[in-house]
């Protein structure tokens, strides 16, 4: 295969910690361009990276430019906007999650990429993590027996001050939704994963420490087409605590502890309250993987010429769920989503 020519859209920080280094590193791609319509951004990332060219209109670098693999690293509101505009001319596109703010905004990238026939990935990187990995390999192998249950909890400060390097994640109007939005897309995309369709989600979202104009805090409710059950916890206020994911079957429990380990865990409870508890770490490092890998999970699929699982169809099945999470917290009820 001829070297690709890559280029990233939006110049902040997810772009500095994974796209833009792992283009650089990665064998088959040259990075040619850059674009974001914020000077100072660009002045960075031209500091760090020394990419060639840089443009502030994301549109104009694809006329010009006419990459072959491009990703989206802007806020919520633009990624529909500029993926679209990249599979019109053609290009292999990893767009950022969520895949963008709404079904008709969905159905539109649906209806551009199957017209460009390119590769489409979405950047859920929890899916990379070798804790994920190993621990559905053991589900697969039946290591808990029959699964039931699936709990997620990812929380942390939130975004800013401290990550994102431009003021939008609290925007509404830019972002859409908040710790919904933004952590528990990844919880939804991961217990799909995990447990297959989910076709009930029931949600409860809250504001409760940040003075921000959306929730910083969700809790989700799942039932998946088999008939499993599953929840998440998401935030933007928790300084620690466990984060990661917990799976439950007829065996035992595999536990996908980010700060520590994976481990199968079996033993019993008897009525007498005691309690036999063996604890097997099957994967010392669940957090490796991950940002640093996504670019190159990209690249092959690209030189495979094969749609990768975290593709369209992750992003438009989670985005409906996430909007269907607002709408049970809404209206107070269950809501059917497949
Ligand atoms: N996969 C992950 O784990 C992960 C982690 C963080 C962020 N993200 C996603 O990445 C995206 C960017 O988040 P971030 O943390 O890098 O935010 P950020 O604020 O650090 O960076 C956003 C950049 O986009 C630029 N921008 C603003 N308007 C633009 C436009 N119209 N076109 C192009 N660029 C524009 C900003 O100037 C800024 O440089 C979001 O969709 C976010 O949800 C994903």
């Amino acid at each position: 295969m001829k070297r690709l020519k890559a280029a990233v859209i939006g110049c902040g920080a997810i772009a500095h910690n994974c796209h833009l280094p792992g283009f650089q590193k990665n064998k088959w791609c040259d990075l040619i361009a850059v674009a974001d319509p914020s000077t100072e951004n660009l002045k960075k990332a031209h500091e760090k990276f020394k990419i060639e060219k840089a443009y502030t209109d994301p549109l104009e670098m694809l006329e010009t430019e006419r990459p072959d693999a491009v990703t989206v690293c802007s806020p919520n509101k633009y990624h529909a906007e500029q993926a679209i505009a990249a599979l019109n001319l053609g290009c292999h596109v990893l767009c950022e999650k969520p895949l963008c703010v709404s079904m008709k905004e969905a159905n539109a990238i649906k209806k551009a990429a199957d017209k460009a026939g390119t590769i489409f990935m979405v950047a859920f990187s929890n899916r990379l993590y070798k804790g994920n990995i190993v621990a559905k390999k053991a589900l697969d192998a039946g290591k808990i027996g029959e699964p039931f249950m699936i709990r997620i909890r990812f929380a942390h400060e939130g975004p800013s001050p401290g990550w994102a390097m431009s003021d939008w994640f609290y925007n509404p109007e830019k972002a859409h939704g908040g710790a919904l939005f933004d952590m528990g897309i990844h919880a939804i995309d991961l217990a799909a994963y995990y447990f297959g369709k989910i076709t009930h989600i029931n949600a409860m979202v809250g504001t409760l420490a940040k003075k921000i104009a959306m929730e910083d805090n969700a809790i989700l409710q799942f039932r998946f087409a088999s008939g499993k059950l599953g929840y998440a916890e998401v935030g933007w206020t928790s300084k620690q605590g466990f984060a990661g994911v917990e799976i439950n079957g007829s065996d035992g429990a595999l536990v996908v502890d980010y700060s520590d380990s994976v481990q199968l865990v079996t033993g019993s409870t008897n009525p007498s309250g005691k309690r036999v508890i063996r604890k097997k770490v099957i994967e010392k490092n669940p957090t490796a993987g991950g940002w640093p890998i996504e670019i190159d999970h990209f690249v092959d699929a690209i030189r495979k010429n094969k749609q990768p699982e975290m593709g369209l169809q992750a992003g438009i099945d989670s985005l409906r769920v996430a909007l269907g999470a607002y709408d049970s917290d809404k209206k107070g009820k269950t809501i059917v989503v497949g």
